[in-house]
């Protein structure tokens, strides 16, 4: 499918537009970030101490992962209390420093939402545990008699997120079995109701706090299970997205028999069909599809819209750009840009493009399909290749399938060859900076960390380790602790040394430290790509591709820039006449950038 059609798949805006729309966004996971008081867990001070290092890397905004009251059954996405910080990461004071010294440094703060469900030590659920069936304290959560003749089957077939059962019984004060609750997470995250007015009235007024105290948006967690299909009809599709991701791979096998669940496979014509990897489009309106969209009744129902015009007017009623963020496991992307018309939310997540992997053909298709699908309704795009709920894409891109995406590696497993994955890893971050829209970075990526590959299974921690038996290993493997010095106890992480996850060796030489004002390494290689984003204004381009290339090279041009990217082993020529910027190899070890051709598995960037 090499390109023959060249004109602008999106054109480009002025360079003037909202902070948001053009943004690089930085994601902090509070525990593994930095440790101010040596109990190996980060803390909310210790963010703040590192502040201006998100400054000199040159983002926008940062994103905070909960730091919310919590039993951390599931890291903080458990939330107990919406409006304190848990002990452990610090005090409402000290969020409040830490936004006063992000705005000093003119960074934007959002924080994380979790919406969906509570935790099980929220004052709320347990009101309703010691509340009466049909009481008004279980109406706010999901609570149903059980099937059978003893209610001792779970209400309907839906299945955890996590493993095993969405359903969990109670027993009731008396010690008998009692009624059954929802979660499409962990049973420590009861689902709340968002039918029921009290709930929409209790987050109406949490968007409140946080946007008094200062925050300029929030990252809403799951903001596409809050409403379920009436009657809560079974489900016999795909649970988990792993399911959803073996399902695509039948279907594009052609070994699934397809159902009417609009996906096109087995029957694939020889141009929907790609060399490098077998892309699968969606029946209904033939956009590329990744196994990154949940489906069925528990998900991206129609009545959650409503949810997010509410809040939309209420972030509105605030001065400054406030923006709202759509954590949506959605596709085709026609429908996850359902999420940003104009009266809702102002940033989705691409997980399409995030799941797609090393696999250049799928990549353009779904780069043309992104654009189409949010200027169709005006908003950016947005990109991102890692975040805290899935392998680093340091190490993805090592594997022998490098679209392969497990739920967490193990020592028993295939590992990644990391020289290869890292080579890879900076020619994908490259290729997604050079993106018009906006786009996420993962703590850490900046760094080119790998996952943690041979973690102790007893150290693990994330509950679908224990919900799956072991089967899926689970997120830890790229939630551990950043190495910020290499000869510092515990990497500079904390005073102490101490780390609640170990770091792997391989994290030592590549700590900050050792990178700083390095040429060529991939903090460096970061740092200039966010300079020349910015200097070009290249999140508000357009996008035009260039023809002439082969199927495993991505070239196209946005404002001044021409961007090459190549995924396959033989350098290819840059455009005649162009004068290379920034190349993802380290130049000093690959002088052929230079010499204006793009050598395989990098990105380069020239300027005409
Ligand atoms: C989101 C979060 C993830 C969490 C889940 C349940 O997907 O990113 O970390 O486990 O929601 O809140």
């Amino acid at each position: 499918m090499t390109v023959t059609d060249t004109r602008p798949v999106h054109t480009a805006g002025s360079p003037d537009e909202p902070w948001w729309r053009q943004a690089v966004i930085y994601q902090v996971y509070p525990r593994s970030f930095a440790d101010s008081d040596g109990d190996g867990i980060g803390d909310l001070p210790g963010i703040t101490t590192h502040l201006s290092h998100l400054a000199e890397l040159g983002v926008d905004a940062l994103w905070l992962s909960p730091f919310y009251r919590s039993p951390q059954a599931d890291g903080g996405y458990d939330v107990a209390d919406y409006r304190d910080v848990d002990p452990l990461f610090g005090t409402l004071a000290d969020f409040d420093a830490l936004v006063a010294r992000a705005h000093e440094l003119r960074l934007r703060v959002l924080v994380d939402l979790v919406p969906n469900h509570t935790s099980d030590e929220h004052a709320w659920f347990r009101a309703a545990l010691a509340a009466a069936p049909s009481s008004p304290e279980r109406a706010r959560y999901v609570f149903r008699d059980g099937r059978g003749p003893r209610g001792d089957e779970a209400p309907n077939n839906w299945r955890s997120t996590f493993g095993g059962p969405a359903w969990e019984r109670t027993t009731s004060p008396d010690g008998t079995p009692g009624q059954w609750y929802l979660h499409l997470f962990d049973a420590r995250q009861p689902d709340l109701d968002w039918s029921n007015p009290q709930v929409r009235a209790e987050f109406e007024s949490v968007l409140r706090f946080w946007l008094d105290r200062g925050v300029d948006g929030f990252r809403v967690d799951v903001a596409h299970g809050l409403v379920k299909a009436a009657g809560l009809p079974d489900w016999d599709g795909p649970a988990t997205l792993a399911e959803e991701r073996d399902h695509l791979a039948a279907v594009a096998s052609g070994g699934a028999s397809v159902s009417g669940d609009g996906l096109v496979g087995g029957g694939l014509s020889a141009a929907q069909r790609v060399a490098d990897a077998p892309t699968v489009v969606d029946a209904g309106t033939g956009e590329p599809v990744t196994g990154a969209g949940h489906h069925g009744p528990a998900w991206d129902q129609d009545g959650v819209h409503e949810v997010y015009r509410s809040w939309r007017a209420v972030l509105d009623a605030y001065p400054g750009e406030r923006v709202l963020v759509a954590e949506a496991w959605v596709e085709p992307l026609s429908r996850l840009a359902r999420y940003v018309r104009p009266d809702e939310m102002h940033q989705a997540f691409n997980f399409p493009y995030l799941t797609a992997g090393w696999a250049p053909s799928t990549l353009r298709r779904l780069i043309a399909a992104s654009y189409a699908a949010n200027d169709a309704v005006g908003a950016p795009t947005t990109w991102v290749l890692s975040n805290h709920d899935v392998v680093r894409h340091a190490s993805r891109f090592g594997l022998a399938d490098p679209t392969h995406r497990p739920n967490g590696i193990g020592a028993r497993d295939e590992q990644p060859d990391a020289t290869l994955g890292l080579r890879r890893a900076r020619a994908a971050s490259l290729l997604t900076l050079a993106l018009p829209g906006s786009a996420y970075l993962y703590q850490g990526e900046e760094l080119g960390l790998p996952e943690h590959t041979s973690l102790d299974d007893e150290l693990r921690q994330d509950p679908t380790f224990r919900r799956t038996k072991g089967e899926q290993l689970g997120r830890d493997g790229c939630r551990i602790p950043l190495p910020w010095a290499a000869d510092a106890p515990g990497l500079g992480f904390s005073p102490t040394g101490a780390a609640w996850l170990p770091q792997p060796p391989e994290f030592a030489p590549l700590a900050l430290d050792r990178q700083r004002d390095v040429p060529g390494s991939t903090y460096e290689l970061y740092r200039a790509a966010l300079r020349l984003r910015r200097e070009h204004a290249l999140g508000t381009g357009g996008l035009t591709w260039l023809p002439g290339y082969p199927d495993e090279v991505l070239a196209f041009s946005v404002r001044d820039v021409v961007v090459v990217a190549n995924f396959g082993t033989a350098p290819v020529d840059g455009p005649e006449g162009a004068r290379p910027l920034l190349a993802s190899p380290d130049v000093s070890a690959s002088p052929t950038a230079e010499a204006g051709t793009v050598p395989g598995a990098s990105t380069v960037w020239f300027i005409r």
